[in-house]
Protein backbone atom coordinates (compact mmCIF):
# COMPACT_ATOMS: atom_id res chain seq x y z
CA UNK A 1 0.00 0.00 0.00
CA UNK A 2 1.14 3.39 -0.61
CA UNK A 3 1.93 5.68 2.34
CA UNK A 4 -0.16 8.47 3.03
CA UNK A 5 0.87 12.24 2.04
CA UNK A 6 1.56 14.36 5.39
CA UNK A 7 1.91 17.91 6.07
CA UNK A 8 4.93 19.08 6.05
CA UNK A 9 4.71 20.79 9.98
CA UNK A 10 2.30 21.83 12.17
CA UNK A 11 2.24 25.75 10.61
CA UNK A 12 1.95 24.53 7.61
CA UNK A 13 -1.29 22.30 8.22
CA UNK A 14 -2.96 24.89 10.57
CA UNK A 15 -2.31 27.58 7.37
CA UNK A 16 -3.94 25.06 5.53
CA UNK A 17 -6.88 24.59 7.59
CA UNK A 18 -7.53 28.10 8.11
CA UNK A 19 -7.41 29.10 4.45
CA UNK A 20 -10.26 26.69 4.34
CA UNK A 21 -12.08 28.25 6.60
CA UNK A 22 -11.28 31.86 5.69
CA UNK A 23 -12.94 32.50 2.82
CA UNK A 24 -16.46 34.35 1.27
CA UNK A 25 -18.61 33.61 5.04
CA UNK A 26 -15.66 35.56 6.36
CA UNK A 27 -15.41 38.86 3.74
CA UNK A 28 -19.03 39.13 2.59
CA UNK A 29 -21.25 37.39 5.20
CA UNK A 30 -19.60 38.01 8.63
CA UNK A 31 -19.22 41.60 9.01
CA UNK A 32 -22.90 42.16 7.82
CA UNK A 33 -24.65 40.19 9.98
CA UNK A 34 -23.05 41.63 12.86
CA UNK A 35 -23.62 44.56 12.11
CA UNK A 36 -27.34 43.85 11.36
CA UNK A 37 -28.07 41.64 14.32
CA UNK A 38 -26.67 43.99 17.79
CA UNK A 39 -22.94 44.08 16.84
CA UNK A 40 -21.26 42.57 19.96
CA UNK A 41 -24.30 41.28 21.52
CA UNK A 42 -24.25 39.03 18.61
CA UNK A 43 -20.24 38.34 18.37
CA UNK A 44 -20.54 37.22 22.36
CA UNK A 45 -23.23 35.04 21.36
CA UNK A 46 -21.68 33.60 17.61
CA UNK A 47 -18.38 32.90 19.91
CA UNK A 48 -20.88 30.84 21.87
CA UNK A 49 -21.93 29.28 19.17
CA UNK A 50 -18.65 27.99 18.08
CA UNK A 51 -17.98 26.68 21.59
CA UNK A 52 -20.95 24.76 21.47
CA UNK A 53 -21.26 23.54 17.69
CA UNK A 54 -17.96 24.75 15.84
CA UNK A 55 -15.46 23.52 18.10
CA UNK A 56 -17.05 19.78 19.18
CA UNK A 57 -17.61 19.19 14.93
CA UNK A 58 -14.18 19.80 14.52
CA UNK A 59 -12.38 17.83 16.91
CA UNK A 60 -14.93 15.01 15.61
CA UNK A 61 -13.33 15.65 11.87
CA UNK A 62 -10.17 16.09 12.77
CA UNK A 63 -9.99 12.79 15.16
CA UNK A 64 -11.90 10.85 12.26
CA UNK A 65 -9.56 12.23 9.56
CA UNK A 66 -6.32 11.34 11.35
CA UNK A 67 -7.74 8.12 13.05
CA UNK A 68 -8.49 6.67 9.65
CA UNK A 69 -6.00 7.74 7.33
CA UNK A 70 -8.63 8.55 4.63
CA UNK A 71 -11.39 10.29 2.83
CA UNK A 72 -14.56 10.76 4.18
CA UNK A 73 -16.24 8.06 2.47
CA UNK A 74 -13.60 5.63 3.58
CA UNK A 75 -12.94 6.78 7.11
CA UNK A 76 -16.59 6.27 8.10
CA UNK A 77 -16.77 2.39 6.36
CA UNK A 78 -13.40 1.74 8.02
CA UNK A 79 -14.74 2.90 11.34
CA UNK A 80 -18.18 1.83 10.99
CA UNK A 81 -17.93 -1.35 8.66
CA UNK A 82 -21.38 -2.71 6.91
CA UNK A 83 -23.43 0.23 8.14
CA UNK A 84 -25.09 2.43 6.08
CA UNK A 85 -23.18 5.67 8.24
CA UNK A 86 -20.71 6.01 4.94
CA UNK A 87 -23.37 7.76 3.67
CA UNK A 88 -22.22 10.78 5.42
CA UNK A 89 -19.11 10.67 3.73
CA UNK A 90 -20.77 10.08 0.52
CA UNK A 91 -22.91 13.24 1.28
CA UNK A 92 -19.69 15.02 2.07
CA UNK A 93 -17.58 14.53 -0.85
CA UNK A 94 -21.22 14.95 -3.24
CA UNK A 95 -21.32 18.36 -0.99
CA UNK A 96 -17.92 19.48 -1.46
CA UNK A 97 -18.81 19.09 -5.75
CA UNK A 98 -21.79 20.97 -5.39
CA UNK A 99 -20.22 23.64 -3.36
CA UNK A 100 -17.32 24.54 -6.09
CA UNK A 101 -19.40 24.80 -8.38
CA UNK A 102 -20.65 27.63 -7.76
CA UNK A 103 -18.16 29.06 -5.57
CA UNK A 104 -16.60 29.22 -8.01
CA UNK A 105 -18.26 31.32 -9.90
CA UNK A 106 -18.35 34.09 -7.17
CA UNK A 107 -14.58 33.49 -6.79
CA UNK A 108 -14.39 34.12 -10.61
CA UNK A 109 -16.50 36.97 -10.49
CA UNK A 110 -13.93 38.44 -7.76
CA UNK A 111 -10.76 37.29 -9.81
CA UNK A 112 -12.62 39.61 -12.49
CA UNK A 113 -13.07 42.95 -10.17
CA UNK A 114 -8.80 42.39 -9.55
CA UNK A 115 -8.25 42.58 -12.95
CA UNK A 116 -11.00 45.53 -13.25
CA UNK A 117 -9.37 47.67 -10.46
CA UNK A 118 -6.14 47.36 -12.18
CA UNK A 119 -7.01 48.03 -15.26
CA UNK A 120 -9.77 51.05 -14.73
CA UNK A 121 -9.29 51.67 -11.17
CA UNK A 122 -13.19 51.73 -10.63
CA UNK A 123 -13.23 55.28 -12.31
CA UNK A 124 -16.75 55.39 -13.86
CA UNK A 125 -18.21 53.29 -10.52
CA UNK A 126 -19.08 56.93 -9.23
CA UNK A 127 -22.39 55.51 -7.16
CA UNK A 128 -23.22 52.18 -6.29
CA UNK A 129 -26.20 52.26 -8.68
CA UNK A 130 -23.94 52.98 -11.11
CA UNK A 131 -21.66 50.47 -10.15
CA UNK A 132 -24.09 47.61 -9.86
CA UNK A 133 -25.33 47.95 -13.20
CA UNK A 134 -21.61 47.73 -14.07
CA UNK A 135 -22.43 44.54 -12.16
CA UNK A 136 -25.62 43.41 -13.49
CA UNK A 137 -24.72 44.03 -17.12
CA UNK A 138 -21.12 41.60 -16.56
CA UNK A 139 -22.74 39.01 -14.36
CA UNK A 140 -25.39 38.35 -17.14
CA UNK A 141 -22.80 38.24 -19.64
CA UNK A 142 -22.89 34.55 -21.54
CA UNK A 143 -18.98 34.87 -21.71
CA UNK A 144 -17.26 36.83 -19.18
CA UNK A 145 -18.67 34.60 -15.66
CA UNK A 146 -17.67 31.39 -17.51
CA UNK A 147 -14.66 32.24 -18.19
CA UNK A 148 -13.86 33.93 -14.88
CA UNK A 149 -14.95 30.75 -13.61
CA UNK A 150 -13.06 28.39 -15.91
CA UNK A 151 -9.82 30.66 -14.38
CA UNK A 152 -10.51 29.74 -11.17
CA UNK A 153 -10.90 26.42 -11.25
CA UNK A 154 -7.80 25.81 -13.42
CA UNK A 155 -6.28 27.71 -10.68
CA UNK A 156 -7.84 25.26 -7.78
CA UNK A 157 -6.73 22.12 -9.80
CA UNK A 158 -3.31 23.41 -10.84
CA UNK A 159 -2.83 23.36 -6.84
CA UNK A 160 -4.71 20.39 -5.54
CA UNK A 161 -2.73 17.81 -8.79
CA UNK A 162 0.16 18.73 -7.14
CA UNK A 163 -0.25 17.00 -4.12
CA UNK A 164 -0.56 17.75 -0.18
CA UNK A 165 2.45 19.38 0.86
CA UNK A 166 3.86 20.63 -2.46
CA UNK A 167 0.62 21.76 -3.53
CA UNK A 168 -2.01 22.84 -0.83
CA UNK A 169 0.72 23.56 2.16
CA UNK A 170 3.08 25.37 -0.13
CA UNK A 171 0.12 27.58 -1.69
CA UNK A 172 -1.28 27.95 1.62
CA UNK A 173 2.28 29.21 3.37
CA UNK A 174 2.36 31.46 0.75
CA UNK A 175 -1.37 33.04 0.52
CA UNK A 176 -2.27 33.09 4.12
CA UNK A 177 0.34 35.47 4.87
CA UNK A 178 -0.54 37.53 2.27
CA UNK A 179 -3.86 37.66 3.25
CA UNK A 180 -3.10 39.07 6.82
CA UNK A 181 -0.96 41.22 5.32
CA UNK A 182 -4.18 42.94 3.30
CA UNK A 183 -6.26 43.13 5.72
CA UNK A 184 -4.17 44.97 7.68
CA UNK A 185 -3.71 47.61 5.37
CA UNK A 186 -6.92 47.83 4.20
CA UNK A 187 -7.71 48.31 8.22
CA UNK A 188 -4.81 51.36 8.40
CA UNK A 189 -6.56 53.17 5.30
CA UNK A 190 -10.17 52.40 6.68
CA UNK A 191 -9.32 53.73 10.09
CA UNK A 192 -6.96 57.33 8.89
CA UNK A 193 -10.63 57.56 6.77
CA UNK A 194 -12.63 60.61 8.33
CA UNK A 195 -15.62 59.32 10.05
CA UNK A 196 -14.17 56.41 10.07
CA UNK A 197 -15.37 55.37 14.33
CA UNK A 198 -19.31 55.38 13.02
CA UNK A 199 -18.15 52.00 11.32
CA UNK A 200 -16.89 50.54 14.40
CA UNK A 201 -19.99 51.81 16.38
CA UNK A 202 -22.07 50.13 14.13
CA UNK A 203 -19.91 46.81 14.47
CA UNK A 204 -18.81 46.39 18.12
CA UNK A 205 -21.34 48.72 19.71
CA UNK A 206 -23.60 46.14 21.89
CA UNK A 207 -27.29 46.22 20.89
CA UNK A 208 -28.71 43.56 22.77
CA UNK A 209 -32.51 44.64 21.60
CA UNK A 210 -31.34 42.81 18.37
CA UNK A 211 -30.26 39.89 19.45
CA UNK A 212 -33.52 37.72 18.50
CA UNK A 213 -34.44 34.12 17.97
CA UNK A 214 -33.89 34.49 14.10
CA UNK A 215 -30.17 36.36 15.40
CA UNK A 216 -29.33 33.04 17.41
CA UNK A 217 -30.16 31.06 14.69
CA UNK A 218 -28.28 32.66 12.22
CA UNK A 219 -25.36 32.72 14.37
CA UNK A 220 -25.51 29.23 14.84
CA UNK A 221 -25.55 28.68 10.88
CA UNK A 222 -22.96 30.82 10.78
CA UNK A 223 -20.75 29.44 12.95
CA UNK A 224 -20.75 25.99 10.74
CA UNK A 225 -20.52 27.41 7.84
CA UNK A 226 -17.36 29.55 8.65
CA UNK A 227 -15.43 26.62 9.89
CA UNK A 228 -15.91 24.49 6.94
CA UNK A 229 -17.95 22.14 8.51
CA UNK A 230 -20.00 19.31 7.95
CA UNK A 231 -18.88 17.90 4.61
CA UNK A 232 -15.66 16.44 5.74
CA UNK A 233 -13.24 19.01 4.55
CA UNK A 234 -11.48 19.57 7.79
CA UNK A 235 -12.05 15.59 8.01
CA UNK A 236 -9.75 15.19 4.49
CA UNK A 237 -7.07 17.42 6.08
CA UNK A 238 -7.05 15.58 9.04
CA UNK A 239 -6.08 12.77 7.43
CA UNK A 240 -2.86 14.24 6.42
CA UNK A 241 -2.28 14.52 9.98
CA UNK A 242 0.34 12.15 11.98
CA UNK A 243 0.11 11.33 15.60
CA UNK A 244 2.30 14.02 17.04
CA UNK A 245 -0.41 16.66 16.09
CA UNK A 246 -2.47 18.18 19.36
CA UNK A 247 -5.82 18.48 18.02
CA UNK A 248 -7.42 20.31 20.62
CA UNK A 249 -4.64 23.19 19.98
CA UNK A 250 -4.75 23.46 16.96
CA UNK A 251 -8.33 23.41 16.44
CA UNK A 252 -8.51 26.74 19.01
CA UNK A 253 -6.10 28.31 16.63
CA UNK A 254 -7.69 27.62 13.98
CA UNK A 255 -11.09 29.19 15.52
CA UNK A 256 -9.34 32.06 16.65
CA UNK A 257 -8.06 32.78 13.40
CA UNK A 258 -11.10 32.42 11.48
CA UNK A 259 -13.01 34.98 13.88
CA UNK A 260 -9.35 37.24 13.75
CA UNK A 261 -9.86 37.45 10.07
CA UNK A 262 -13.88 38.19 10.34
CA UNK A 263 -14.01 40.62 12.76
CA UNK A 264 -10.78 42.44 10.90
CA UNK A 265 -12.28 42.32 7.93
CA UNK A 266 -15.57 43.89 9.20
CA UNK A 267 -13.67 46.66 10.33
CA UNK A 268 -11.82 47.46 7.12
CA UNK A 269 -15.16 47.40 5.28
CA UNK A 270 -16.89 49.19 7.66
CA UNK A 271 -14.84 52.05 8.49
CA UNK A 272 -14.80 52.83 4.80
CA UNK A 273 -18.37 52.21 3.90
CA UNK A 274 -19.84 54.85 7.04
CA UNK A 275 -16.90 57.37 6.42
CA UNK A 276 -17.71 57.70 2.85
CA UNK A 277 -21.20 57.74 3.84
CA UNK A 278 -22.65 54.97 2.79
CA UNK A 279 -25.76 52.25 3.43
CA UNK A 280 -23.93 49.10 4.69
CA UNK A 281 -25.12 46.15 2.95
CA UNK A 282 -24.03 42.62 2.40
CA UNK A 283 -23.56 40.06 -0.19
CA UNK A 284 -22.97 41.13 -3.39
CA UNK A 285 -24.30 44.23 -2.74
CA UNK A 286 -21.81 45.10 -0.42
CA UNK A 287 -18.75 43.75 -2.40
CA UNK A 288 -19.93 44.37 -6.00
CA UNK A 289 -22.09 47.68 -5.58
CA UNK A 290 -21.30 49.56 -2.62
CA UNK A 291 -17.33 48.91 -2.75
CA UNK A 292 -16.30 49.79 -6.15
CA UNK A 293 -18.66 53.12 -5.52
CA UNK A 294 -15.93 53.67 -2.26
CA UNK A 295 -13.05 52.69 -4.42
CA UNK A 296 -13.93 55.12 -7.09
CA UNK A 297 -13.96 58.15 -4.48
CA UNK A 298 -11.23 57.10 -1.90
CA UNK A 299 -7.83 58.44 -2.41
CA UNK A 300 -5.66 55.59 -2.93
CA UNK A 301 -8.94 53.87 -3.82
CA UNK A 302 -7.37 51.75 -7.28
CA UNK A 303 -4.41 50.20 -5.21
CA UNK A 304 -7.59 49.54 -2.05
CA UNK A 305 -9.53 48.28 -4.93
CA UNK A 306 -7.11 46.06 -6.13
CA UNK A 307 -5.90 44.69 -2.36
CA UNK A 308 -9.34 43.92 -1.56
CA UNK A 309 -10.44 42.06 -4.56
CA UNK A 310 -6.81 40.21 -4.07
CA UNK A 311 -7.83 39.77 -0.72
CA UNK A 312 -11.52 38.16 -1.59
CA UNK A 313 -9.93 35.90 -4.35
CA UNK A 314 -7.48 34.63 -2.05
CA UNK A 315 -9.92 33.94 0.98
CA UNK A 316 -11.96 31.78 -2.09
CA UNK A 317 -8.82 30.00 -3.82
CA UNK A 318 -7.57 28.82 -0.06
CA UNK A 319 -11.34 27.78 0.23
CA UNK A 320 -11.42 26.28 -3.21
CA UNK A 321 -8.85 24.12 -2.57
CA UNK A 322 -9.41 22.50 -0.07
CA UNK A 323 -13.26 21.47 -1.52
CA UNK A 324 -11.41 19.83 -4.72
CA UNK A 325 -8.95 17.80 -2.05
CA UNK A 326 -12.28 16.46 -0.36
CA UNK A 327 -13.65 15.08 -4.08
CA UNK A 328 -10.00 14.36 -5.20
CA UNK A 329 -9.11 12.09 -2.08
CA UNK A 330 -11.77 10.11 -2.78
CA UNK A 331 -10.90 8.64 -6.05
CA UNK A 332 -7.60 8.46 -4.99
CA UNK A 333 -8.18 6.65 -1.68
CA UNK A 334 -11.56 4.53 -3.02
CA UNK A 335 -10.54 4.00 -6.38
CA UNK A 336 -7.19 4.01 -6.92
CA UNK A 337 -6.88 7.18 -9.57
CA UNK A 338 -3.72 8.89 -9.70
CA UNK A 339 -3.83 12.55 -7.90
CA UNK A 340 -3.08 13.97 -11.26
CA UNK A 341 -6.13 12.24 -12.85
CA UNK A 342 -8.69 12.80 -10.25
CA UNK A 343 -7.63 16.23 -9.52
CA UNK A 344 -7.87 17.41 -13.52
CA UNK A 345 -11.06 15.21 -14.02
CA UNK A 346 -13.08 16.33 -11.31
CA UNK A 347 -12.09 19.66 -11.38
CA UNK A 348 -13.43 19.72 -14.93
CA UNK A 349 -16.23 17.90 -14.64
CA UNK A 350 -16.97 20.55 -11.40
CA UNK A 351 -16.46 23.72 -13.93
CA UNK A 352 -19.08 22.08 -16.44
CA UNK A 353 -21.45 21.44 -13.37
CA UNK A 354 -21.06 25.59 -12.41
CA UNK A 355 -21.58 26.49 -16.00
CA UNK A 356 -25.29 26.44 -15.63
CA UNK A 357 -24.89 28.86 -12.27
CA UNK A 358 -22.59 31.21 -13.90
CA UNK A 359 -25.31 31.65 -16.67
CA UNK A 360 -28.08 31.76 -14.23
CA UNK A 361 -27.71 35.50 -14.06
CA UNK A 362 -27.95 35.65 -17.72
CA UNK A 363 -28.92 33.25 -20.38
CA UNK A 364 -30.39 30.84 -18.14
CA UNK A 365 -31.91 33.48 -15.75
CA UNK A 366 -35.90 31.42 -16.57
CA UNK A 367 -34.53 28.48 -15.00
CA UNK A 368 -36.24 28.59 -11.83
CA UNK A 369 -36.06 25.79 -8.71
CA UNK A 370 -38.47 26.09 -5.67
CA UNK A 371 -38.53 29.77 -6.57
CA UNK A 372 -34.84 30.44 -6.75
CA UNK A 373 -32.43 30.49 -9.82
CA UNK A 374 -29.87 27.92 -10.30
CA UNK A 375 -27.22 29.45 -8.26
CA UNK A 376 -29.34 29.94 -5.20
CA UNK A 377 -30.46 26.41 -5.45
CA UNK A 378 -27.04 24.77 -5.18
CA UNK A 379 -25.98 27.68 -2.52
CA UNK A 380 -29.34 26.78 -0.54
CA UNK A 381 -29.25 23.22 -0.89
CA UNK A 382 -25.55 22.67 0.16
CA UNK A 383 -25.37 25.35 3.28
CA UNK A 384 -28.60 25.00 4.50
CA UNK A 385 -29.24 21.63 4.15
CA UNK A 386 -26.37 19.09 3.17
CA UNK A 387 -24.22 20.91 6.16
CA UNK A 388 -26.11 21.28 9.50
CA UNK A 389 -26.94 17.74 8.21
CA UNK A 390 -23.97 16.05 7.79
CA UNK A 391 -22.50 17.96 11.36
CA UNK A 392 -25.37 16.38 12.70
CA UNK A 393 -24.74 12.46 12.35
CA UNK A 394 -21.38 13.44 12.43
CA UNK A 395 -21.87 13.91 16.23
CA UNK A 396 -24.82 11.51 16.58
CA UNK A 397 -22.39 8.82 14.85
CA UNK A 398 -19.81 9.81 17.71
CA UNK A 399 -21.91 9.18 20.61
CA UNK A 400 -23.87 6.21 19.21
CA UNK A 401 -21.06 4.23 17.11
CA UNK A 402 -17.91 5.19 17.31
CA UNK A 403 -18.11 6.43 21.02
CA UNK A 404 -17.29 9.54 22.94
CA UNK A 405 -14.43 7.77 24.71
CA UNK A 406 -12.93 6.65 21.08
CA UNK A 407 -12.72 10.30 20.26
CA UNK A 408 -11.45 11.65 23.74
CA UNK A 409 -8.49 8.74 23.14
CA UNK A 410 -7.91 10.16 20.08
CA UNK A 411 -7.75 13.60 21.03
CA UNK A 412 -5.39 12.79 23.65
CA UNK A 413 -2.51 11.03 20.83
CA UNK A 414 -0.12 13.92 20.24
CA UNK A 415 -1.70 16.61 22.69
CA UNK A 416 -3.06 16.43 26.68
CA UNK A 417 -6.45 16.36 25.18
CA UNK A 418 -9.40 17.37 27.00
CA UNK A 419 -9.74 16.92 30.50
CA UNK A 420 -12.99 15.67 30.54
CA UNK A 421 -14.59 12.28 31.77
CA UNK A 422 -16.70 10.18 29.00
CA UNK A 423 -19.70 10.89 30.73
CA UNK A 424 -19.57 15.13 30.15
CA UNK A 425 -18.13 14.46 26.77
CA UNK A 426 -21.46 12.56 25.93
CA UNK A 427 -23.49 15.26 27.47
CA UNK A 428 -21.79 18.14 25.96
CA UNK A 429 -22.17 16.36 22.56
CA UNK A 430 -25.67 15.33 23.13
CA UNK A 431 -26.05 19.50 23.60
CA UNK A 432 -24.33 20.06 20.33
CA UNK A 433 -26.37 17.70 18.79
CA UNK A 434 -29.15 19.89 19.39
CA UNK A 435 -27.98 22.99 18.63
CA UNK A 436 -27.37 21.59 15.50
CA UNK A 437 -30.37 20.14 14.68
CA UNK A 438 -32.52 23.20 15.86
CA UNK A 439 -29.88 24.92 13.09
CA UNK A 440 -30.87 22.29 10.30
CA UNK A 441 -34.84 22.34 10.99
CA UNK A 442 -34.78 26.19 11.22
CA UNK A 443 -32.70 26.46 8.02
CA UNK A 444 -35.58 23.68 6.39
CA UNK A 445 -38.53 26.23 8.06
CA UNK A 446 -36.66 29.26 6.54
CA UNK A 447 -36.15 31.35 9.68
CA UNK A 448 -32.55 32.09 10.32
N1 LIG B 1 -15.71 28.38 5.29
C1 LIG B 1 -15.96 28.93 4.00
C2 LIG B 1 -16.26 30.42 4.13
O1 LIG B 1 -16.30 30.97 5.19
C3 LIG B 1 -17.09 28.30 3.28
C4 LIG B 1 -17.19 26.81 3.39
C5 LIG B 1 -18.17 26.12 3.98
C6 LIG B 1 -16.28 25.87 2.94
N2 LIG B 1 -17.93 24.80 3.93
C7 LIG B 1 -16.79 24.60 3.30
C8 LIG B 1 -15.09 25.98 2.31
C9 LIG B 1 -16.07 23.47 3.03
C10 LIG B 1 -14.38 24.85 2.04
C11 LIG B 1 -14.88 23.59 2.41
O2 LIG B 1 -16.49 31.05 3.13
Amino acid sequence: MKVREHWGSRLGFVLAAVGSAVGLGNIWKFPFITGMYGGAAFVLFYLISILLIGLPVMLIEFSIGRKTQLNPVGAFQKLAPSSPYFLIGAMGVLCGFIILSYYSVVAGWTLTYMYKAVAFGFKDFSSPEIAGEAFTAYSSSPIWPVLSHAVFMFLCIFVVSKGVKVGIERWNRILMPTLFVIILLLIVRGLTLEGADAGLKFLFVPDFSKLTANAMLVAMGHAFFTLSLGMGAMLTYGSYLSEKEDLVKSSLWIIVADTGVALLAGIAIFTAVFAMGFEPAGGPGLVFHVLPAIFSMMPGGNIMGFLFFALLSIAALTSGMSLLEVVTAYFIDQKGWSRRKASIAFGFLIFLVGVPSALSFGALKEIIIFKMNLFDFFDYLSFKYMLPLGGFFMVLFTIFRWKPKSLLEELKRGGPGLKISVGLATVLLLISAVFVGVTFVAGVLGVG
